[in-house]
């Protein structure tokens, strides 16, 4: 059932171009990692923000040509191309203040244009050769919408800046209407459109430049040796970029459906909500000449990768067997379901302004949380037996309440058991307890016209605490069977008597599938 819904999902998903142009679609149905690396911006080191990857098995933090083509797999079709292919994971920033990433549909695909300059030599992408897409720091767009006609971009519309904003799409997916065109919206729709029209999910869209200086394989922003042409996906090069090389764009499909009606908001790892700041990585690990030959000779319209004779083609269930090595580094991050906010402490950003990115700064993504009760229980004599997946939500709940304890005793226990299983404690000893409410502010400024810009975020205060002795407690924690009650009662059930009353917005999600 999965797996038909999965084919529709592909099939349905396939961009429509011109029927002149040439091309081929190379599925990369794997993803060999997600992690805080981007070995083009920070070679050697942990990057700021997640990034997906897709394409040669040796990705890490100082992969390169060389270390690439040396992979023993890759996590798209074609054998003979080790490349690295990422971009910004994306993530729903739940209004307790976790994030959690949004499942990709269908690992990416990376489209190759063969045919976008009738008459160029289309060259194949140099050894050593690299570049960026996009820039992860912009938080506005200063340019007409929707794009005006073709026809009539000039000046400053063809400036290299506003094509590189126009080389982004975000393509709101419902398979049974009309598709939106690639490219045609330059921003992330918010909640409540994704919610009402995107029953499909959104396919993230990013064309790279393809014209080129002839001698530089890379250059110090990654970006300044290669060029956009006059149309973004066509059109002339401009003066000192005239050598074409093979066009590249990359489509990723998020299932932001799956969070219809729970509050929050969509964000790229970028700490990007506005979507302004997406952008991509490429790094070259095609076999030497493979990819020339493949320019040269397969010019079909269709798309279709099978078709094209010079490359060896591996299966779906191949690619999906490529993953990189984490860096010890990274080995513990979590990167899923991260209950502080986007890894790396990565604060939102609304912009407009250009970003600034900082890491571990004090601004957080919370919108709403007035006061939160904090426990500290000094002599624990209550034993409140929480028995779950210590890779869930209400593990990292409880996490949270303890790290936020003025002593650190321990409230719950997270043990490995799979599923959570009933327990009730009863003590009769005294118990003095301490609850300590910490109250912070968060200013959420806003614009004229009423949307969010920035966050300021106070640290926590205590307003109060209060001592309470109890000669008995008795604690009930009961699990409830997801799917035999409605989940109102579900999340009331959860909420431990009074004790680390953090509300958990996760509906249903906790145990998602994370596959392809
Ligand atoms: C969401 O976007 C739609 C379409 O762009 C817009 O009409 C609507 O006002 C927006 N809603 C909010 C809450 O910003
Ligand atoms: C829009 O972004 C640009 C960077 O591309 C920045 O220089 C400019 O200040 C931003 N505009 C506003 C209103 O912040």
């Amino acid at each position: 059932m999965q797996d038909l819904r999965r084919m529709a999902v592909l099939l349905a998903s396939l961009a429509a171009f011109p029927a002149a142009d040439a091309f081929w679609r190379l599925p990369c149905r794997g993803r060999t990692g997600v992690a805080r690396l981007d070995p083009i911006v920070d070679p050697g080191e942990v990057s700021s923000h997640v990034h997906v990857v897709h394409g040669g098995g040796n990705f890490g933090m100082s992969a390169n040509y060389e270390t690439l083509l040396k992979s023993d797999c890759t996590s798209c079709g074609v054998e003979q191309d080790k490349s690295a292919y990422w971009t910004p994971a994306l993530y729903f920033m739940h209004t307790d203040g976790s994030a959690e990433m949004v499942d990709q549909v269908g690992g990416m695909l990376a489209y190759y244009f063969n045919d976008k300059a009738p008459g160029d030599k289309i060259h194949a992408f140099p050894e050593g050769f690299r570049m960026l897409a996009g820039d992860p720091f912009q938080r506005n767009f200063t340019w007409p919408v929707p794009d005006p006609p073709k026809s009539n971009w000039a000046g400053a519309q063809i400036s290299q800046k506003a094509l590189e904003q126009k080389a982004l799409g975000f393509n709101c997916l419902n398979y049974a209407t009309t598709a939106e065109g690639t490219l045609d919206r330059h921003y992330m729709p918010n909640k409540t459109y994704l919610d009402e029209h995107c029953t499909d999910g959104i396919r993230l869209e990013l064309m790279f430049p393809q014209c080129w200086n002839g001698k530089d394989v890379d250059s110090d922003d990654h970006k300044s040796h290669v060029a956009y042409p006059s149309l973004v996906m066509e059109g002339d090069c401009p003066t000192g970029y005239e050598k074409r090389l093979v066009g590249l764009m990359y489509e990723t499909i998020w299932n932001t459906y799956a969070f219809k009606g729970v509050d929050g908001y969509f964000a790229l790892a970028n700490a990007d909500p506005t979507g302004y700041g997406y952008h991509g990585d490429f790094m070259n690990g095609w076999e030497s000449g493979v990819l020339q030959d493949a320019i040269d000779t397969c010019k079909n319209e269709d798309g279709n990768v099978d078709e094209c004779a010079v490359f060896d083609i591996q299966t779906q269930t191949t690619q999906q067997k490529c993953y990189f090595d984490m860096p010890a580094a990274l080995r513990s991050e979590k990167t899923e379901v991260c209950a502080s906010g986007l890894p790396g402490d990565m604060a939102i950003q609304w912009g407009p302004a250009y970003a600034t990115m900082g890491m571990g700064s004090s601004e957080t993504t919370t919108t709403a949380i007035p006061a939160i009760p904090s426990l500290s229980i000094p002599s624990l004599s209550l034993s409140l037996g929480v028995s779950v997946d210590s890779g869930n939500m209400l593990g990292n709940a409880a996490a949270m309440a303890t790290a936020e304890a003025a002593t650190t005793t321990s409230t719950s226990t997270s043990t490995s058991t799979p599923t959570p299983t009933p327990t009730t404690s009863i003590s009769t000893e005294p118990i003095t307890e301490e609850i300590v409410y910490l109250e912070r502010k968060i200013e959420v400024l806003i614009d004229k016209e009423g949307v969010p810009y920035t966050t300021i975020t106070g640290t926590p205060t205590t307003v109060s605490t209060a001592m309470t002795t109890l000669t008995e407690t008795s604690t009930v924690v009961s699990y409830v069977e997801r799917d035999t009650v409605p989940e109102e009662q579900q999340l009331e059930e959860r909420e431990i008597s009074g004790h680390a009353r953090r509300h958990l917005h996760h509906h249903g999600r906790l145990h998602r599938k994370h596959g392809f």
